[in-house]
């Protein structure tokens, strides 16, 4: 059984990707919030959970440090947590413009930074990045959300010309539109219906994790037909 860490595993897209891994893996889901944390491992008992915030160093790391005291190495990391921002950027806040970047952004470039020194002793390791066709498109209503992305891909192709070399795996994965409530949670009010569900993306997820420990695949994107 390998042991894998989800990062946002409480909720959404997240939730999916643990819920399928868990049948066959040791799967390690970090939660924001401890009620979620409380809430997710009735809902999937086989996984393991753990609270910290992303986006506090402090708290990445010494989470870290105890997953790996009690569950022991760790051979996959799903960098899934995230936020999402729209609206002109006149309007949006400082602290909005902060806490996008922050989870987006810093949260798994943190994540990375805390895991990798247990990789490098292992001389092998897996960071799957999930970031967003907003990696790639220029959408003129969630520029910071758009930013956000954009980064996570220089930091996928810069990391992965990196860690390579010392038999580390780091594939950034690109999908389009989903059913989950990130929207919600920022409070606009999208129908989401023709987005793809979460239980096929993690299908993909699935794949990737499984591949020959031989082949990396760079980035992986995934939509759906009705919003090609
Ligand atoms: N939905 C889409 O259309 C779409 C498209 C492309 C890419 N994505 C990306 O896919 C990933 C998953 O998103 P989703 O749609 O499944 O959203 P979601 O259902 O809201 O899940 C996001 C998860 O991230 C967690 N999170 C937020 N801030 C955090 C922090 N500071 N520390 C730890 N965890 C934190 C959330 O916790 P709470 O439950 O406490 O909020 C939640 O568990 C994100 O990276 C998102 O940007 C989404």
């Amino acid at each position: 059984m390998r042991n894998i860490i989800i990062t946002g595993g409480n909720d959404g897209l997240g939730k999916a990707i643990a819920e399928l891994l868990s049948k066959k893996d040791n799967v390690i889901i970090i939660s924001k919030k401890y009620d979620n944390a409380m809430r997710i491992s009735k809902e999937i008992p086989n996984a393991e959970c753990y609270t910290c915030d992303i986006t506090k160093p402090d708290e990445v790391n010494d989470t870290i440090k105890t997953i790996i005291e009690k569950q022991g190495d760790i051979d996959i990391l799903i960098n899934n947590a995230g936020v999402w921002l729209a609206g002109d950027l006149t309007e949006n806040t400082y602290e909005q413009i902060s806490n996008c970047i922050d989870v987006n952004t810093k949260g798994p470039i943190y994540m990375t930074k805390a895991i990798l020194p247990n990789m490098y002793e292992q001389g092998k390791g897996l960071i799957v990045n999930v970031c967003s066709q907003a990696s790639f498109d220029s959408d003129d209503f969630s520029t910071v959300y758009n930013a956000s992305k954009w980064a996570m891909r220089g930091f996928n192709r810069s990391i992965q010309k990196n860690v390579s070399k010392k038999g580390i795996k780091v594939t950034g994965f690109y999908p389009g539109f989903m059913q989950t409530n990130i929207f919600e949670k920022a409070g606009n009010d999208y129908d989401t219906s023709t987005g793809l569900e979460v239980e096929k993306v993690a299908k993909a997820i699935e794949f990737i994790i499984n591949c020959d420990e031989d082949v990396i695949i760079p980035e992986f994107g995934i939509k759906d037909i009705e919003n090609y």
